[in-house]
């Protein structure tokens, strides 16, 4: 069997040959190409008065301005239109107002800064205790309400209260957003588009040119990382270039460059948290008052379901009998944030596992301890606060015990004991903590996928589905479900781009669900035709079709040895007028969500691991290093072991980043540069690289985790790892406060820099 083999990524020799082409390599393939460039005003808030093109059009080799003036149909960029392509009123610090086509590049770019733009100020709120201090939210308000919150405080020995501010993530893909976009002489347009969601990016510009969706296809060949960040983004940039080439009747491109794409596009969510947490005597959490304020940007975007998918992982691996959270969205004068690997999940997760790392030393109770004594348990019915079951809690402890045991953490615990009663200026620590993470979008409507497989009369097999490769792997799954599924060797099965005109009216690739969703396509339709041809091979091998097998491309009937190959078998069935073709379709049965009550059962199974993180500190400097990484996965039965095992490396390794380097920051003062990001390139924005790696890193993936009723019994892997990073955070907050009194726990900030781990070791050392 093909799945379940590992193998390395389709691309993979492309990839690090260079040889891998992404949407903006197809430019120098295509001729009278235009460059788009965006006309970006330095101003956190301001009505625009006055924008004159006039000095753009007299820059050598610029061809057209682009305003809003030209948008045959809708002047928006978002799908839920509170974003405006060309906007009169400057949001945020370098929003593009116009853009410029030029012959070249450099005529665009000089074109741009030719534009004159007239603003009236308007006051800014660029930070996200701005927007709360001014009452500034938009989009819903939810609330989710589990039990009886009052009766909980009531019946709690200890009850806590806290604050908790924590930054949002650049995604830093390595290929910044892109687009190419066609017309052809019938006005039929076709946009190349670095974007997770062709169906989406393919509604909004035919929203914004005014046409049907069926004059609009979008062609995503790959993307050079997403991480969320080109889920809703690519949408309004795409629009730019098909506007520029329906007006100019010539292919237009753009790529932003790297400034411009960490000004412009939207960013992980930082959040703000008040919280109070009731525990019984033992520890057991008896109730939890929440309310967590997103940092939405400008416009809504991916907000609400961000937002709410925060409030629905707010549990964790823990249950919490009696809870009320509610959830607002910050309306700031920055860029619009987005989805990002893992979508408000790992938010809301943060806070209740700093809730725990900062109340075990109040409560006399080693951390691991108590993150043991409230996992869900097996058996007593135990549901979730929005009122879905917790059907695999006994997978909570499986895995937890596992990388105990893995990574000899009690050992080790006495070995780090030794060092750090040794080591006045060192200290180390070790932390193990947990993930439950629900897979399927909540909005029950977007678990669909489709598929288009391809048979042709020698045998050889193509496949389009609806889902995008963005460097996880998904393609590579997809094969191996092809084959697997049709019996044949994976050289036969060949993978298109993903189309719009292939499979229609698909879903973002995120959640985590794609290789659920498409997968579950690709098997129906291969499965469609399997049929089809074992009825086939049962006439030439004289037998039942029920008992005809097809392995590795050849066909045998049960118990005789007649053989026939695939692609005979295949031949024969285009003589006998056999259609060698079939869409496939998949949906995910037995989701129900209630936005408005906030309950349901929104995810088809929960996705588990565990990661033990051990960390060294220095005393002076609050440098760290990470010294060892054990984690267990579970992925059911993986799809593609060497795929997954990549994703949860690579998930974890952006998880630190988020929680102890990547430091966003804007210029918060009253001078002209208000509202600017700061940290827009790589040399101030401190990305994980090799020296951050944990020194060892074993990662597992859990053993016989079969997942009934999804595809081949695998589990999503996309997002959940990037949560096991909280080990990273708990063992810094963990060896600051060994720096402190025995038994003294500290508070962290997040990222967890050297700089926050120094000031939380200068206050373990206050109470010493
Ligand atoms: N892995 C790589 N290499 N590049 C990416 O952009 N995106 C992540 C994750 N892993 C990403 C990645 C995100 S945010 C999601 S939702 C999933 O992949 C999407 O793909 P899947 O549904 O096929 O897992
Ligand atoms: Mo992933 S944040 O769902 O694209």
């Amino acid at each position: 069997p093909v799945v379940g083999v590992p193998m390395p990524h389709e691309s993979a020799v492309q990839h690090v040959t260079g040889a891998a082409l992404y949407t903006d390599d197809l430019v120098q393939r295509t001729k009278d190409v235009l460059h788009a460039y965006p006309v970006q005003v330095m101003s956190a808030h301001g009505r625009v008065t006055a924008l004159r093109t006039g000095p753009a059009l007299a820059v050598p080799g610029v061809i057209r301005v682009l305003t809003g003036a030209d948008v045959p149909g809708v002047n928006d960029a978002g799908m839920k239109h509170d974003e405006p392509l060309f906007p009169d009123e400057v949001m945020f610090h370098g929003h593009a107002v116009a853009w410029v086509l030029g012959e070249t590049l450099e005529a665009a770019r000089l074109g741009a800064a030719a534009v004159e733009v007239e603003l009236d100020e308007l006051p800014s709120l660029v930070t996200l205790q701005d927007a709360i201090d001014a009452g500034s939210y938009h989009g819903a308000r939810p609330m989710m309400v589990a039990g009886d919150v009052d009766a909980g405080f009531a019946d709690s020995a200890h009850v806590f209260t806290g604050e908790f501010q924590f930054s949002g993530q650049e995604h830093f893909y390595l290929e910044t957003h892109a687009a190419l976009a066609q017309v052809d002489e019938n006005g039929q347009v076709f946009i190349q588009s670095s974007t997770q969601h062709p169906s989406e990016t393919q509604e909004i510009v035919a929203h914004v040119l005014g046409v049907p969706s069926h004059e609009v296809t979008v062609q995503c060949l790959r993307m050079g990382g997403g991480f969320g960040g080109k889920e809703m983004q690519p949408h309004g940039f795409a629009a730019i270039a098909a506007l520029g080439a329906k007006l100019t009747g010539r292919p237009v491109r753009f790529r932003l460059n790297r400034t411009q794409d960490l000004t412009m596009s939207g960013k992980r969510h930082g959040f703000h948290a008040t919280w109070k947490i009731g525990f019984d005597a033992d520890g057991r959490i008896q109730a939890l008052d929440a309310t967590l304020t997103a940092d939405g940007g400008w416009s809504l975007d991916l907000s609400e379901p961000v937002l709410a998918r925060a409030l629905c992982h707010i549990d964790n691996t823990y249950w919490i009998p009696n809870a009320r959270v509610a959830g607002r969205i910050a309306r700031t004068n920055t860029v619009s944030n987005t989805a990002f690997r893992g979508f408000g999940g790992p938010q809301g997760m943060l806070v209740i596992e700093d809730i725990l790392g900062r109340c075990a030393p109040q409560l006399g109770l080693d951390p691991m301890e108590l993150r043991e004594r409230n996992f869900y348990r097996p058996g007593q019915g135990q549901t979730t606060p929005y009122g879905q079951p917790v059907t695999q809690a006994e997978r909570i402890s499986t895995v937890w015990q596992q990388v105990k045991d893995d990574a000899c953490v009690a050992d080790r615990k006495r070995e780090i004991a030794a060092f750090n009663a040794a080591h006045p200026h060192t200290k180390r620590a070790l932390a193990v903590t947990g993930i439950k993470f629900g897979i399927s979008f909540n909005l029950t409507a977007f678990n669909q996928g489709g598929a288009l497989v391809l048979i042709y009369k020698d045998g050889s097999v193509l496949i389009n589905h609806g889902g995008t490769e963005m460097g996880q792997g998904l393609h590579t799954k997809m094969m191996q479900v092809a084959a697997t599924t049709l019996g044949i060797p994976l050289h036969k099965v060949r993978l298109a781009p993903t189309r719009t005109d292939k499979v229609p009216n698909t879903s973002a690739t995120a959640a985590s669900s794609g290789a659920d969703l498409n997968g579950g396509a690709i098997k129906n339709a291969c499965e469609q035709l399997r049929e089809r041809l074992l009825q086939v091979a049962a006439s030439q091998l004289g037998a039942n079709a029920s008992d005809v097998r097809i392995v590795e491309g050849v066909a045998r009937a049960l118990g005789s040895d007649k053989e026939l190959a695939w692609d005979d078998l295949v031949h024969t069935a285009y003589f006998q007028r056999v259609q060698l073709s079939a869409a496939g379709f998949y949906r995910t049965e037995g989701l129900h969500w209630d936005a408005k009550s906030f309950r349901g059962s929104p995810f088809k199974y929960f996705a588990h691991g565990a990661a033990a993180t051990e960390v060294e500190v220095d005393r002076f400097t609050g440098a760290y290093r990470i010294r060892r990484v054990d984690i267990v996965h579970d992925v059911g039965d993986s799809l593609s072991p060497l795929i997954d095992i990549g994703q949860v490396e690579g998930g974890f390794v952006q998880g630190a980043g988020w929680l102890t380097l990547e430091d966003l920051r804007w210029d918060t003062g009253d001078g002209p540069n208000r509202g600017r990001l700061l940290t827009q390139a790589a040399s101030t924005y401190k990305l994980p690289s090799f020296s951050e790696m944990p020194e060892e890193f074993n990662v597992t993936l859990l053993e016989n985790a079969t997942e009934e009723g999804a595809v081949y019994g695998s589990k999503a892997v996309g997002e959940p790892p990037l949560m096991l990073a909280f080990s990273v955070r708990e063992a810094l907050r963990q060896a600051a406060a060994a720096f402190g009194p025995a038994g003294a726990g500290v508070e962290l900030a997040s990222p967890a820099t050297p700089e926050a781990v120094y000031w939380a070791i200068e206050e373990a050392r206050r109470s010493m």
